[in-house]
């Protein structure tokens, strides 16, 4: 019974945030900011968000400036008080609030240090960073050694070094209202790697504690209801599982979503053959720090747009447009080349 009831909470939870979060932008924005917003790599910042959005700007330990939302920055300093006074664990800002010309810096500055595949797991396209809206926040942390004296764990690569630290962090962060957003292993739902650093404001604890109870990434949780709908056929693969073949198509969709103005219609998996030696080789070829071991390619049909169409030919259906796909053995599909 009492399991039965939690479903029901659960679910009245999920179709409420639903119900919310499908009110158009415009409307939303007109009562202020929409907490539920989805900006990922298919949905860019709503029109007008910036009109609604208030803001406040703090300095952080290493003396930089960061712009929050300002309830989400109110929720951020409860729960700093909380993690400081019961887990000695002293959170400060990284970034939170970010314009679109200095998300394109960031963009820049990653894939000069730490190369282009690094970046685009890490880093949005400028237009599509959930830092554009101001209630996504990079956190970093200060540990107090015995002496007294702090450390700051500030670069991506010191952060994740520490898991028990990002375990009790992670912990509370929906009874402020938080979740963390680019969970591990859902690199095919979000379009990022796991980033312990990044959480998210919604405004709600009922609805962050169940996203977080539910393991869930804020586009499961909204149902994900803003992907285009895209006619996908798998064939057959003795190579790969519906899954792995389902987590490839999903980069295809959202590396697709920023070629502005065009349409895809379908997208087929061109079958097991394009797996050989030859192909290995040439994508290795493109890619040579990839020791790539595994192809999948993909066919597709989209439309240009009808004016203003950049590298295409304006209002023209490209079809059998190719899309070629390499993994490691541990790691997941990436994008390497596309074209005819
Ligand atoms: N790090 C996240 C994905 C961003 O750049 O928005
Ligand atoms: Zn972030």
């Amino acid at each position: 019974m009492k399991i039965r009831m939690k479903i029901i909470a659960v679910l009245m939870v999920l179709t409420m945030g639903i119900l919310t979060a499908t009110c158009s932008a415009a409307e939303a924005i007109a009562d202020g900011i929409d907490y539920l917003a989805l900006v990922n790599k298919l949905n860019p910042l709503p029109d007008g968000w910036e009109d609604a959005l208030e803001t406040v700007t703090i300095t952080n330990s290493v003396g930089d400036e960061v712009e929050v939302e300002a309830k989400a920055y109110e929720a951020y300093q409860l729960l700093k008080t909380d993690l400081e006074e019961n887990d000695g664990i002293y959170l400060e800002l990284d970034s939170a609030r970010r314009s679109v010309a200095a998300q394109q810096d960031i963009m820049e500055r990653f894939i000069e240090k730490y190369g282009a595949d690094y970046a685009a797991k890490t880093v949005a396209t400028p237009g599509y960073s959930e830092h554009h809206t101001g209630l996504a926040l990079d956190l970093y942390f200060r540990l107090k050694g015995e002496d007294g004296e702090f450390t700051d764990v500030y670069y991506n690569e010191d952060m994740v070094q520490y898991p028990e630290v990002w375990e009790k962090i992670h912990a509370k962060l929906a009874d402020y209202g938080f979740i963390l957003r680019y969970l591990d292993g859902r690199e095919h739902i979000t379009g990022y790697g796991y980033e312990p650093w990044h959480i998210r404001y919604v405004d709600d604890v009922d609805i962050a504690k169940a996203i977080m109870e539910e393991d869930a990434t804020l586009e499961e949780y909204l149902g994900d209801y803003r992907a285009p709908a895209v006619e996908i056929d798998y064939g057959t693969s003795k190579l790969y599982t519906q899954e792995e073949l389902e987590e490839a198509a999903i980069q295809i969709k959202c590396s697709f979503a920023t070629w502005e103005g065009c349409e895809l219609h379908n997208l087929r998996y061109a079958g097991d053959d394009a797996n050989n030696e030859e192909n290995l080789d040439w994508l290795n070829s493109l890619n040579e720090e990839a020791g790539y071991t595994q192809i999948a390619e993909f066919l597709g049909d989209f439309h240009s747009p009808v004016e203003e169409a950049g590298a295409w030919n304006p209002d023209e259906e490209y079809t059998d447009y190719q899309w070629w796909l390499a993994r490691t053995e541990d790691s997941g599909w990436e994008i390497v080349t596309w074209g005819y």
